[in-house]
């Protein structure tokens, strides 16, 4: 069989971790080979190698059988090999044509050709089904637009390897099941596909092959028609995984959190959130399910004070919190998980035993008399880095910007449930995570609830939604229009609700 990439025994170090050792990865022309491990395992560091981001310490890569030296990404796009970067690097205020030949400005003397640039544009989107406008404003689009308008970069350059890193993370379902066909068409037309992902069943759709790695080293690859998600998750875990958790009936005691007639602002000056009016007890999972943009960011944006509000009342154990600043609602005792991890979450440039104390490095047990206590932060950031299985080279010490995408995830989910706030707002907390690290992260969202702290948790998976949850809310175009009971709740009846086709104000 025609191997297009091969690459064999790889190494490489970062300080304090074996990213990948002697890793070998063999990819079929023609294929779509899916890429799985841990929260830490090596799979972006491999990819960042192929695509000459990171020099490899040992091994050899092999290009349609010749062994080659990718120093630079020129030096892969040369060769054919594109990447998707799960954060796109488009240019906002610029055209989908502008963005796509940016970089490959004409050489002196030579006038760039739109006109042709853009009907080519036309002709690659229409052969790939991509649905791309080529004269639409990159700010305009839809995050899953701004996804196929990289693909289409890639297609431009003659791409015949294209690499995913996690590109369904940001995606709604609906998107994901369009890039599942674009991908499929990809193969169709002679590409071949690299696909790094956490989603089993999104493997079982459209992997040919899947290779597995853990905790840097390979441990199989095997052909995904035989393999069960059971046994893909045991290979990247190993041990078995419960994809579905055993929780208890809920006993839910006092309001907590109550939000009264509320109207938020949208970014655009429109009332994202309309009306809402929501309870959640102490002791109680409520999830709330709706397609992305119906006002769920705005609502989170509100409660946890990074929005204002433009009417109504958000009650915390009944003190009205909607005037208060973001620290002021934390110290009532408010917990966020939020929905962007680098602009909310975590301070980059800060290491990782900083950021697990960041609401309260200047308290007690952290501080005293202004001083920081080292030593304590320091201590606080082991305990979580082994409750919460946080992988990174070198402790506390490690700079959460080398942090691999799941594992900053799990720090700072392990930050919001360790301080538990007798309201938790969740917003997607498992985005990025593998299937081990959900797990544990349901458990312990579970036993939060059932130590008595209400919980409000939003998410774009339905799965999360129905396994955690104890009542379900649907937002639909900024309103609340159905209030379940998640025992009795079914993902049709769900579906519906969530595209406004059926209507049951709460
Ligand atoms: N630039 C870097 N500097 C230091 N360490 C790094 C760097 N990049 C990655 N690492 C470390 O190498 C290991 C592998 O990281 P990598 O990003 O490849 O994991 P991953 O398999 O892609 O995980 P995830 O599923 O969370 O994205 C991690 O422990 C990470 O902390
Ligand atoms: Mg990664």
């Amino acid at each position: 069989m025609a191997y297009i990439i091969e690459m064999l025994e790889i190494d490489k170090y970062f300080p304090g971790i074996h990213a990948n050792d002697h890793v070998t990865l063999q990819v079929e022309k023609g294929s779509i080979h899916a890429l799985l491990g841990e929260n830490g395992a090596g799979k972006s560091t491999l990819m960042s190698i192929l695509f000459g981001l990171y020099q490899a310490e040992g091994g050899i890569i092999k290009v349609r059988g010749n062994e080659v030296r990718i120093t630079d990404p020129n030096v892969a796009n040369h060769l054919g090999i594109g990447m998707v970067h799960q954060h796109f690097k488009l240019v906002h205020n610029f055209t989908v044509t502008e963005n796509i030949i940016l970089g490959l400005e004409p050489k002196k003397g030579l006038v760039i050709d739109r006109k042709k640039a853009a009907a080519k544009v036309e002709e690659i989107s229409r052969l790939y089904g991509l649905n791309v406008d080529p004269q639409a404003r990159i700010e305009d689009v839809s995050v899953g637009m701004q996804q196929r308008v990289e693909i289409l970069k890639m297609l431009y350059r003659d791409a015949e390897i294209l690499i995913f890193d996690e590109p369904t993370a940001v995606l709604t379902p609906q998107e994901i099941r369009e890039l599942m066909g674009i991908m499929k068409r990809l193969v169709a037309e002679g590409k071949t596909v690299i696909l790094i992902t956490h989603k089993l069943k999104e493997i079982k759709e459209v992997a040919d092959t899947c290779t597995v790695l853990r905790r840097g080293r390979l441990i199989g690859t095997v052909p995904v028609a035989d393999t069960s998600e059971e046994r893909m998750a045991e290979m990247m875990v190993g041990r078995e995984v419960n994809f579905h958790i055993a929780k208890g009936p809920a006993k839910p005691g006092e309001v907590a959190l109550r939000i009264e007639g509320l109207n938020v602002r949208n970014p655009k000056g429109l009332l994202g959130v309309k009306d809402v009016s929501l309870e959640v007890r102490a002791g109680e999972i409520l999830g709330l399910c709706g397609i992305d943009g119906n006002g769920q960011t705005e609502l989170i944006k509100a409660i946890t004070g990074l929005a204002p509000i433009e009417s109504g009342r958000i009650l915390l154990q009944g003190q009205d919190i909607a005037g208060l600043k973001v620290k002021e609602r934390l110290d009532l005792g408010l917990g966020h998980i939020p929905e962007d991890r680098h602009r909310h979450g975590l301070i980059l440039d800060f290491r990782l035993d900083e950021n697990l104390v960041i609401h309260n490095y200047q308290r007690h047990p952290y501080a005293r008399a202004g001083i920081l206590d080292r030593r304590a932060i320091g201590a606080n950031a082991a305990r979580l880095i082994e409750e919460f299985d946080v992988r990174c080279g070198q402790g506390g010490a490690t700079s959460t910007r080398d942090m691999s995408g799941g594992n900053q995830q799990k720090a700072i989910v392990a930050r919001e449930i360790d301080r538990s706030p007798a309201a938790l707002v969740i917003a997607q907390p498992t985005r990025g995570l593998d299937v081990g690290a959900i797990e544990y992260i349901h458990k312990r969202i579970v036993a939060e609830r059932d130590k008595g702290k209400a919980i409000l948790l939003v998410s774009l998976e339905l799965d999360e939604i129905l396994d955690i949850s104890d009542r379900i809310a649907v937002i639909y175009g900024g309103r609340i229009v159905g209030l379940l009971d998640a025992a009795k709740a079914d993902e049709n009846e769900l579906g519906l609700l969530m595209s406004g086709s059926k209507g049951r104000v709460a």
